[in-house]
């Protein structure tokens, strides 16, 4: 392996592009990219950057030139390019949802864990300043113990019956696809903020899958809900994030990263990056400067090459979490499908 990482994509849609940019930003390079077409790859070569295109997923991922492999295409194809890149003994970047079945996620978590590669899932909220902000106030009890976990994850891009392509395919997108698209990163957040699990939830789905409303308690016996649409008109990417303590509530709201709401029954603050508790290391820019979602894809690949250099960055989504997302999809299926209230192993 070289000093700088060699990067290979496979896959180089909207996400495939934005790894580019977060190759990039951590010094490394875009050695090769492959498309589904060899037309596509020689596009997709050019429009990212890449020192060259690939034949065949196999070419990029065995090339003595890729230290590193990165999966973004459809969901499908997760298991299949995973673990082959597993299995030549390189670490991977792959996409969520890790795969479209429970069982299938759970082969891959255990062959990188058997393998020993780094292996990471892009849940890549997790990298904003205030979301690290008001993880550590929780974690330190700041606003005593939490009473309930609320939010929402809204978009609206399939109103109207607008085209869901491979999404909207049950073979490549995986069922109930709102959940298992934009669902399970908000689970991510809450059980990553509040250092607590979902234990128990009952979901009820609709829309052909378009939306899924879910109460869940933890294994804490802190109550929740969350509401995850992708036919909301008007919001494109409302991820909302509350967590209420007795003594304090916190808010995060991914359409205006850059402050986060603490209040109590006095009064509400409203905190900006760059404020005394919210610089963490995740703050790359000036305050005033605003930081979005690119800059946490370029915080995420950072930390992951880090790990691959040895290091061990603390909250690294690792393929052990994808598990976990899919452990929720399935268990928010099951209890879509029999109106019951779900056990969530943990
Ligand atoms: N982490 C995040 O925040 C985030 C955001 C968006 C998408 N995603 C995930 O990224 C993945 C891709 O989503 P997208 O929005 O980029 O989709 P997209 O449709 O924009 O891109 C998919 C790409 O995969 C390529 N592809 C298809 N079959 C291929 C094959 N056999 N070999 C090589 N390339 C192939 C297509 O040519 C296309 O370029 C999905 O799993 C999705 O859930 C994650």
């Amino acid at each position: 392996m070289s000093d700088t990482l060699r990067a290979g994509i496979i896959g180089a849609g909207f996400i495939g592009t934005v790894h580019a940019h977060a190759v990039r930003a951590a010094g490394s390079t875009v050695q090769r990219v492959v498309a589904s077409t060899p037309q596509r790859t020689a596009a997709a070569a050019s429009r990212l950057g890449a020192q060259t295109g690939a034949d065949s997923v196999r070419e990029l991922i065995e090339a003595d030139d890729v230290d590193v492999v990165h999966v973004c295409t459809p969901n499908s194809l997760h298991l299949d390019l995973a673990s082959r890149a597993i299995e030549a003994g390189k670490p991977v970047i792959c996409e969520k949802p890790l795969a479209v079945r429970l069982a299938d996620a759970g082969l891959l978590a255990d062959r990188a864990a058997a393998a020993g590669v780094v292996a990471s899932v892009p849940f890549v909220y997790r990298f904003y300043p205030g979301v690290r902000a008001i993880r550590s106030r929780v974690a330190a009890g700041e606003g005593g113990p939490l009473h309930l976990m609320h939010g929402s994850y809204l978009q609206d891009w399939q109103v109207a019956g607008a085209p869901a392509g491979w999404r909207g395919e049950h073979g490549e997108g995986g069922e109930f696809r709102a959940f298992a698209d934009i669902g399970v990163h908000w689970c991510d957040l809450v059980e990553f903020v509040s250092g607590q699990r979902i234990a128990q939830l009952s979901a009820r789905t609709t829309g052909s899958g378009a939306q899924t409303t879910m109460q869940f308690t933890t294994d804490r016996g802190v109550s929740g809900s969350v509401v995850v649409s992708q036919v909301a008109a008007g919001h494109k990417n409302g991820l909302i994030l509350a967590l209420d303590g007795f003594d304090a509530s916190y808010r995060f709201d991914q359409e205006n990263p850059e402050t986060v709401r603490i209040s109590n029954a006095a009064e509400t603050r409203v905190l900006h990056r760059g404020s005394p508790g919210l610089s963490p290391r995740q703050s790359i820019l000036p305050p005033g400067h605003p930081q979005g979602y690119q800059d946490c894809f370029n915080a995420f690949v950072a930390d992951t090459y880090a790990a691959i250099g040895g290091d061990t960055p603390d909250g690294l989504p690792t393929f052990a979490d994808g598990l976990r997302a899919a452990r929720l999809t399935d268990a928010v299926v099951t209890s879509s499908q029999s109106s019951t209230w779900v056990e969530v192993p943990s």
